[in-house]
């Protein structure tokens, strides 16, 4: 695959609708000209994101971000670039135009390559006579026929160079390398996944990106092997079952959180359909940020042990902090949800009864954590330290909400609870992808730069006034770029949401530009330098 070409963005950017693209996220209510609703991208009660139908933008006043059809699908689904344009241009019918061949399009292509042959040749090894070992240990573990279909698990057979012998030759050494399959060493590369029952994860268009193997045997000591972080593979973000159970998820809007690939799968075989998994790597802040861009809900069904209870409490905070209403699930009995299900006889139903009767973090961590039997001291300091936690929720109705669960929990008063709140300092500050743009407006406040705005706005309603503007009058870099890139293009006759996809639009610029699309010039505005 080349790279897409202008003209082919340019269609797809005509021929959009971005109403319709956006309604199927987003409830969206007409006021005046533009449409608006609650942002995708935050937990809001306020409608601040919205869509100007006419110049096919949107723009979240909440964030400060903005701009086409692309980046909404790019932001939202959380995909690559050329991702977006093919979903949309298959979704319009439009044809797309290749062109060149950049190296970089180039790597990620044959990256995805190899994943993709790799996948189907541990998928074929479920066939061979030469996987007995996994072919046995995949019964044992009770999946269906079509959850292995599905799921395309796999099987590396115990070897050094199989699945080398099997693309050697078909791909540069150093897409090898950079795949993340093999591993380097005396005797040159070789098979990173051996001996495993094979996990492929896949992106949201269902492109393979990487592995997690679960050894064949007992006596290995690593239980799950992970592909290392690679350009395509990158764990902070990445859930199991996204690409299957997101949709779901989406409508739902719940998500049941689990920790790994076989709970994942059990659950879905029992016809929990929006449940989702972390897989191996901590549940991360930013995990929680795209969770957050698919729904507001979740219920932590995470095993029953130790480990399992604090990774519980550490995602619940980060979950919460992102504005997503959780709740925790207690199986007891150490049991993880593969366990619940393969050994509990009424085990659907009573998973539905373990939802239904899950528990508010809080009351999950002071139940766990037995604080109402501890000491002053270290009742006080479970406070501080909850405390700390709430400091980073952002929005503030949820932050009153747990401080009220925590006195309630603990049986102090409220006021109590405030004052040390008020005295209790963030510890830090854990900034998110989303919100990097919300100084956006402050940065433009001295009168010269307000000017410069104004003339930005004129310029993009009334392209022929853009003729008349000298560049010099721009002393703000961001705004002359801005400026520039609507002089360079003053013939194209693009529409906003096309002059986005030209070249050197940084996202500052787009976002600037998107919000411009949804607020029209003042009447009668004035312009004196
Ligand atoms: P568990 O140890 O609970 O495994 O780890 P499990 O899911 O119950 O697996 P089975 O039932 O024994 O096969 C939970 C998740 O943590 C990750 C895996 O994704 C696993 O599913 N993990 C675990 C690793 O990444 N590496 C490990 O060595 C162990
Ligand atoms: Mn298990």
């Amino acid at each position: 695959m080349g790279r897409i070409a202008q003209e082919t963005i340019n269609r797809v950017l005509d021929e959009v609708d971005i109403l319709e693209v956006i309604s199927q996220y987003v409830d969206l209510k007409k006021r005046g000209k533009n449409y608006f609703g609650l942002s995708p991208f935050r937990s809001e009660t306020k409608p601040s994101f919205s869509v100007a139908a006419d110049k096919n933008m949107w723009y979240d006043f909440g964030s400060g971000q903005g701009g086409n059809a692309i980046q909404f699908l790019i932001e939202h689904e959380r995909i690559g670039f050329a991702e977006a344009v093919r979903l949309l241009a298959k979704k319009y019918g439009i044809e797309i135009i290749e062109i060149g061949d950049k190296e970089q399009d180039n790597l990620y292509d044959q990256l995805y390559e190899i994943h993709e042959l790799a996948c189907i040749y541990f998928e074929n090894n479920v066939k061979s006579a030469k996987a007995s070992n996994g072919k046995q240990y995949l019964k044992e573990r009770q999946f269906s026929d079509a959850t292995i279909k599905q799921y395309r698990l796999g099987i590396s057979l115990d070897s050094w160079d199989s699945l080398f012998k099997e693309v050697k030759g078909k791909f540069d050494e150093d897409i090898l390398k950079k795949s993340g399959l093999f591993s380097e060493s005396k005797k040159g590369l070789v098979d990173r996944f051996r001996n495993r029952l094979m996990f492929p994860f896949f992106n949201l268009s269902g492109k393979i990106i990487g592995f997690s193997g679960r050894t064949l045997s007992p006596d290995d000591d690593v239980k799950y092997l992970n592909s290392p972080e690679t350009f395509l593979f990158q764990k902070s973000k990445i859930f199991y079952g996204a690409y299957q159970t997101l949709p779901n998820i989406r409508k739902q809007n719940f998500a049941i959180l689990v920790e790994g690939q076989t709970d994942y799968l059990r659950l879905v075989e029992n016809g929990f359909s929006n449940a989702i998994a972390t897989s191996g790597t901590a549940f991360s802040t930013k995990h929680a940020a795209v969770l957050k861009k698919h729904t507001n809900r979740a219920i932590l069904a995470y095993d029953s042990d130790d480990a399992g209870v604090n990774a519980a409490i550490r995602a619940s905070y980060a979950l919460l902090q992102q504005g997503i209403e959780t709740r925790v699930l207690f199986f007891g009995n150490d049991y993880d949800p593969d366990d619940f299900f393969q050994k509990e006889k009424n085990s659907k139903k009573e998973f539905k009864q373990l939802i239904k009767t899950s528990l508010h973090p809080i009351a999950f961590i002071v139940k766990q954590k037995e604080i109402l039997k501890q000491s002053a001291t270290q009742r006080s300091l479970f406070v501080d330290e909850c405390l700390g936690e709430i400091k980073m929720v952002s929005d503030s109705i949820i932050r009153d909400d747990l401080i009220r669960k925590l006195s309630n929990e603990i049986s102090i008063p409220e006021t109590e609870i405030l004052n040390r709140f008020k005295s209790i300092k963030t510890k830090i500050y854990r900034p998110v992808d989303v919100e990097k743009s919300k100084i956006q407006e402050t940065h433009y406040t001295s009168l010269s730069d307000k000017a410069q705005l104004e003339l930005i706005k004129l310029g993009l309603h009334y392209p022929t006034f853009v003729k008349e503007i000298a560049i010099e009058l721009f002393s703000n870099a961001l705004l002359q770029n801005v400026m520039k890139t609507l002089i360079k293009n003053i013939d194209k006759n693009y529409t906003i949401s096309q002059l986005l996809e030209t070249t050197g639009s940084t996202p500052e610029e787009r976002n600037l530009i998107a919000s411009f699309a949804i607020h029209s010039p003042e009447k009668g505005v004035r312009i004196r330098f």
